[in-house]
């Protein structure tokens, strides 16, 4: 194994969840890797990133302290908005802005936030980054300055049309290459894999290059269950197919990267 040397900090990686499709499980899977990573020692950091739509504290029943539109000009800066999450082992970051609309957030705003997030990275081991669904611009820029872009779709076509449709403008705009996929609320694994390969063969065909696999996670009447109680599904039904699945998940992301750590300039 290869060591960092002892006065080289070992940064943080960036992840950033996006899909193209909505309402495919983004926030939802956020928040449990978040949990996951949490429980196996990571300090992780989750931030809102659906700017403007901010729903990771309606799924966790959590009030942001401050307004992240506000605190821009701060002195604490944009990480002075950072709150602990007790119940869920995690720092959270909040999205949500009572005052200024934070989705078409201008460009020298983008590239602040950007900023504030990779110092992060010399505080917490994940930084994980819940995106707005599309292609918006905002959505495009996080995407590209992560190290590594998960992607969340389903099976269902027009989710795996629109996800073909976010790896293309993530290489365009010169994101990085490990670009990983979740298949989300499949029946079965089967159905997963059926739906990946659909989309690594058009991504290979057209795009010269394949994502990677790096979880499928089921269908599951629990997770439902855990956003309706505000309660992370790891801590609500830990022993549900979802949760297993997404422990799975959080292994295979939190394995050392081959590469070196990329972050973004
Ligand atoms: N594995 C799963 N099994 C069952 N239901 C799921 C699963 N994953 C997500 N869902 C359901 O899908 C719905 C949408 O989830 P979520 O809000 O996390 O999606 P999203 O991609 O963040 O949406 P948006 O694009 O609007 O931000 C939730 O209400 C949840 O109940
Ligand atoms: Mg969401």
């Amino acid at each position: 194994m290869t060591r960092m040397p002892a006065d080289q900090p070992k940064a943080g990686k960036l992840v950033a969840v996006a899909s193209g499709k909505g309402g495919v499980g983004k926030t939802f899977l956020a928040i449990t890797l978040a949990q996951a990573l949490a429980r196996a020692g990571q300090r992780v950091l989750l931030f809102d990133g659906d700017l403007g739509l901010a729903n990771i504290d309606i799924q966790l029943g959590l009030v942001p302290r401050r307004d992240l539109a506000a605190q821009f000009d701060q002195p604490g800066g944009i990480l002075g908005a950072i709150q602990p999450c007790p119940s869920c082992g995690f720092d959270w970051l909040p999205g949500r802005s009572g005052a200024v609309g934070l989705a078409a957030l201008p460009e020298p705003a983008l590239a602040q936030l950007l900023g504030a997030l990779r110092s992060a990275t010399s505080r917490y081991d994940t930084i994980i980054a819940d995106l707005a669904a599309g292609i918006e611009p905002p959505a495009r820029r996080l995407a590209a300055a992560a190290d590594t872009l998960l992607l969340v779709a389903t099976d269902d076509p027009t989710s795996l049309t629109d996800a073909y449709a976010v790896l293309k403008l993530h290489a365009a705009d010169g994101g990085g290459t490990d670009r990983a996929v979740v298949m989300n609320q499949v029946q079965t694994p089967a159905e997963g894999r059926r739906g990946f390969a659909t989309l690594a063969r058009a991504s290979e065909t057209f795009l010269g290059f394949s994502p990677r696999l790096a979880g499928i996670v089921r269908r599951d009447p629990r997770v439902r269950d855990a956003i309706r109680h505000q309660t992370p599904l790891l801590t609500r039904s830990p022993q549900s197919h979802a949760a297993a699945d997404i422990l799975a998940l959080s292994a295979t992301l939190a394995a050392p990267r081959s590469a070196v750590a990329r972050i973004a300039g």
